[in-house]
């Protein structure tokens, strides 16, 4: 099976912050890869933008560079790159002076008829004062888009500043708000099962799943970034975006269409129906640990605060939490949820776990009877599973075992899957913004996660250690333990 390329239209990017990690480790990478495949017109052209005073060529070099680093040799065809580096140019701006802004202002005037993006890949300090500036050289109009990512506020008042200096520049409708899970491959696959099979549809509740795991387990630790992550932490670097968006996309009731405000109006009312977490309940549905010095890919690696260079710090590395839904589909049905840094191992998924049936035919020779699963697998190995109970062939009387029906996607279609944010930026390009956070979105997300911040804050209790190469802290397995249940490893 072979992917199929839908070219797209003529468009200028430019990219703030482009001389950054995200824009060498992922932007620029992925504008290759689209472009390598066909699916870039002749007009499409990448414009960097960065304080750094440096000529066209320095630019292509350091962008060549990052291509080198993050692209596999084989994917890496002279000629092909020659083209791509053909489509840069670059122009020095001060976000916060005024110096640029008039080059760049030409450049992009000399370049009429094709969509208009800037994408803001600097920290959030600078979202304001770029808008700002984009405003007064009238760059804001004629169908101009913006693209944002986390971390989009800290918590919900700053998240409301945040939107509210970009909503004096950008209509809703020309933002857009990147949450890098939504362009996962298997995240977009959650919708087709749910969606395109009868199925799932009628056992989708809570008469027939007895609970939700959502894990995002990753075995690297701060990844030299402990300056930010030190200001966040799991709970709002994981949680209040990319879990609590799959957590959506579990959840939703079935969509009107794939409309971007439909999808987006259906998740908003999941986000809203989150039973709050506070003072009262914390300590029974939450648990946040930190990650000391352990194994991990077969070497031993230095814990949390060593990494960090300080003696001291209260953010957590890991979180696991009992989230409900206060609804009619879900009430009663607990969604345990957690992320961590330096687990025992990476990988990303999504358990449904169906009740037991109600009652069994088989004598105690069959065996016990263990309960339907069906687990999305995000990554590694990004497939579906549904665990089944079956007999076990042959002679020997009716004794049955509890089998996956397995389907790796990439045994099965044979495709490299692309990066999240390839298909996230041709979709800024199509103008389609299913797959981007809406404004009310983030604030509902800050506004259940705002009081958990604070609750923990109250406890004064310091994040739990845990051992890095494990599991997390013995706590989060109680969390889910004690209701009976138990975090499913899924291999
Ligand atoms: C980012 C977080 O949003 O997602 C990182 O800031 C995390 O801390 C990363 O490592 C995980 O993304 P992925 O695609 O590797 O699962």
């Amino acid at each position: 099976m072979s992917s199929r390329v839908i070219p797209v239209v003529p468009f200028v990017l430019t990219v703030f912050g482009a001389t950054g990690d995200l824009a060498r480790r992922k932007l620029l990478p992925s504008l290759y890869r689209r472009h390598r495949v066909g699916q870039l017109p002749a007009r499409a052209i990448i414009v960097g933008a960065a304080r750094q005073r440096m000529t066209v060529d320095a630019f292509v070099a350091l962008v060549r560079d990052a291509l080198v680093e993050h692209i596999a040799p084989e994917d890496l065809d002279d000629a092909d790159l020659t083209q791509f580096l053909a489509r840069l140019s670059y122009v020095p701006v001060e976000a916060e002076g005024e110096e640029g802004w008039t080059e760049l202002s030409d450049l992009l005037a000399a370049q009429q008829g094709v969509v208009r993006i800037f994408y803001l890949a600097t920290g959030p300090s600078l979202f304001a004062p770029i808008c700002a500036r984009l405003a007064r050289h009238g760059l804001n109009k004629d169908d101009a888009r913006l693209v944002v990512e986390k971390p989009l506020g800290k918590d919900l008042s700053s998240a409301v500043t945040l939107n509210d200096a970009i909503g004096q520049v950008f209509d809703e409708h020309h933002v857009y708000r990147i949450d890098h899970y939504l362009g996962k491959e298997t995240v977009q696959n959650l919708m087709a099962l749910r969606f395109a099979n009868a199925l799932f549809e009628p056992v989708w509740n809570n008469a027939h799943i007895d609970h939700v795991q959502i894990t995002v387990a990753e075995s690297i630790g701060t990844a030299g970034r402990a300056g930010y992550y030190d200001t966040a932490g799991a709970l709002r670097d994981m949680v209040q975006n990319h879990i609590l968006q799959l957590l959506c996309l579990v959840a939703m009731e079935p969509l009107v269409s794939l409309d971007a405000d439909a999808m987006r109006d259906e998740k908003l009312k999941v986000l809203k129906a989150l039973r709050p977490i506070n003072e009262g309940n914390a300590a029974q549905c939450t648990v946040r640990g930190q990650y000391r010095a352990g194994a991990s890919a077969g070497g031993s690696v230095p814990g949390y605060l060593e990494e960090l260079g300080t003696g001291h710090s209260d953010t957590e590395t890991f979180a696991a939490l009992k989230a409900e839904i206060g609804n009619w589909r879900w009430s009663g049905v607990p969604f345990y949820l957690r992320t961590g840094k330096r687990l025992a191992s990476r990988v990303s998924e999504i358990v449904v776990a169906f009740r037991p049936i109600p009652h069994s035919v088989f004598d105690g020779h069959a065996g016990p009877i263990a309960p339907n699963r069906l687990v999305i697998r995000l990554q590694p190995d990004e497939g579906v599973k549904l665990w089944l109970m079956i007999k076990d062939p042959g002679p020997g009387g009716m004794r049955l075992q509890h089998v996956p029906l397995d389907m790796s996607f990439a045994s099965v279609f044979g495709v490299r899957n692309p990066d999240a944010y390839e298909r996230l930026i041709m979709d800024v390009v199509r103008g389609n913004q299913t797959l981007f956070m809406r404004r009310d979105e983030v604030e509902a997300a800050w506004r259940w996660i705002d009081p958990i911040l604070q609750a923990w804050r109250a406890s004064r209790e310091p994040p739990k250690p845990y051992t890095s190469g494990t599991w997390g802290p013995s706590a989060a397995i109680a969390l889910i333990e004690r209701d009976g249940r138990t975090w499913t490893d899924d291999t």
